[in-house]
């Protein structure tokens, strides 16, 4: 069965928003804009899987809203609101709830990390977070979820859960005119040279927001003196760069540096081998340095100006929010007779 082509993806709201979000998640909403109808969610139901500070939350939802906006996404074609706000989300999470199974979950890798060696003190949101995203996707139906290479399995489990609710009420769906199947299979979309960003202080380790060192990461919100720096210290290997992809391979931090280079660019490593190959990280350190503060400093600059008016952006979530439920309800309505709940 066919269905309407639709983007959505998220981003939780837990402070610092890095280099990682940007190359692997926002600038692919925005290139996505020319061609989907695109939702794209501050998920703060997620956020509150691991403890927030309710004073602090609210600056952390305005300030995703404030990258989405400030990185060029279109409030007024698309859709841009906070999970909350639509308690659709989690209304299906529960159904879902009901179709995953405890296997499924058990294997996802993102929990065994979060949640360490301390697993019978996380939180059980925690433990159920990839069938809450599940929800988030399938309750706009939607075909196609740009993302980081870090929430691939989560979205391999989107797609289990949407074939077994299609399995398991097949007559259903059918009987209410649903055709053969009711969720779309949504399909990842990772690609590009940066699906991973790493650590500019490791780069055997992802590039994170609850990394303890700032100079691990590149915030949106850091200045141009900020993001030289961070550059220049980052770690490198004593060699000069390759002139081919391949010798990049066992050298992690040169690796990641140069896919940095390449995604800001929109060219691809190879390009950037065949520019800087055979030379010295110091003069490529300063091409990128010169071409992240470009890229960022802009997006830093204008989000800050619109955190200083947090009444606007609560007017575009709201506006956001209201666009979102009308098409959450309509799934929501379906997926009850579907289920066999007995509607008022
Ligand atoms: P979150 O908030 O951790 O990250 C937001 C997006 O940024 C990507 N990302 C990275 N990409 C490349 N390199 C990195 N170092 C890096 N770090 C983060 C993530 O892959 C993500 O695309 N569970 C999700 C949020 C979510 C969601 C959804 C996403 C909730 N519901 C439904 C898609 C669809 C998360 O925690 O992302």
């Amino acid at each position: 069965m066919a269905f309407k082509e639709r983007v959505f993806s998220g981003v939780q709201p837990t402070g610092n928003l890095h280099l990682g979000n940007y190359l692997g998640a926002i600038t692919k909403f925005v290139a996505l804009q020319e061609r989907y109808d695109c939702i794209y969610c501050v998920v703060d139901l997620h956020a509150i899987t691991v403890w927030q500070d309710p004073s602090e939350l609210p600056r952390s939802t305005r300030e995703v809203t404030a990258a989405f906006l400030a990185c060029g996404i279109d409030a007024k074609k698309q859709i841009i609101f906070n999970q909350s706000q639509v308690a659709e989300h989690a209304e299906l999470a529960w159904v879902f709830n009901c179709v995953a199974r405890m296997g499924w979950l058990n294997r996802m890798t993102q929990f065994k990390e979060k949640a360490g060696k301390d697993r019978e003190n996380a939180s059980v949101g925690l433990y159920v977070y990839p069938n809450l995203m599940a929800a988030d996707i399938l309750v706009y139906r939607a075909t196609h979820v740009p993302v980081g290479e870090d929430q691939k399995q989560h979205l391999e489990l989107s797609r289990d859960i949407a074939q077994k609710f299609n399995n398991d009420f097949a007559q259903s769906i059918h009987a209410h005119g649903y055709g053969e199947a009711f969720f779309p299979l949504p399909e990842p979309l990772i690609q590009g040279p940066a699906t991973r960003v790493m650590s500019l202080r490791d780069g055997t380790k992802k590039m994170s927001k609850s990394e303890p060192s700032d100079y691990s990461r590149i915030n949106l919100t850091d200045d141009a003196d900020a993001i030289a720096q961070k550059i220049r210290k980052a770690k490198t290997d004593p060699e000069p760069l390759p002139s081919e992809e391949k010798g990049l391979e066992p050298r992690p931090e040169a690796d990641n540096l140069v896919g940095i280079y390449a995604a800001l660019k929109g060219s691809s490593k190879a390009d950037v081998l065949r520019e800087f190959g055979g030379g010295q990280f110091s003069t490529f350190k300063t091409a990128l340095a010169d071409l992240a503060v470009a890229k960022l400093g802009p997006i830093g600059a204008e989000m800050k100006k619109l955190m200083q008016d947090p009444v606007y952006i609560d007017s575009v979530l709201a506006d956001g929010s209201e666009r979102a439920q009308t098409l959450a309800a309509e799934t929501m309505k379906a997926v009850k007779d579907i289920v066999g709940f007995v509607r008022r």
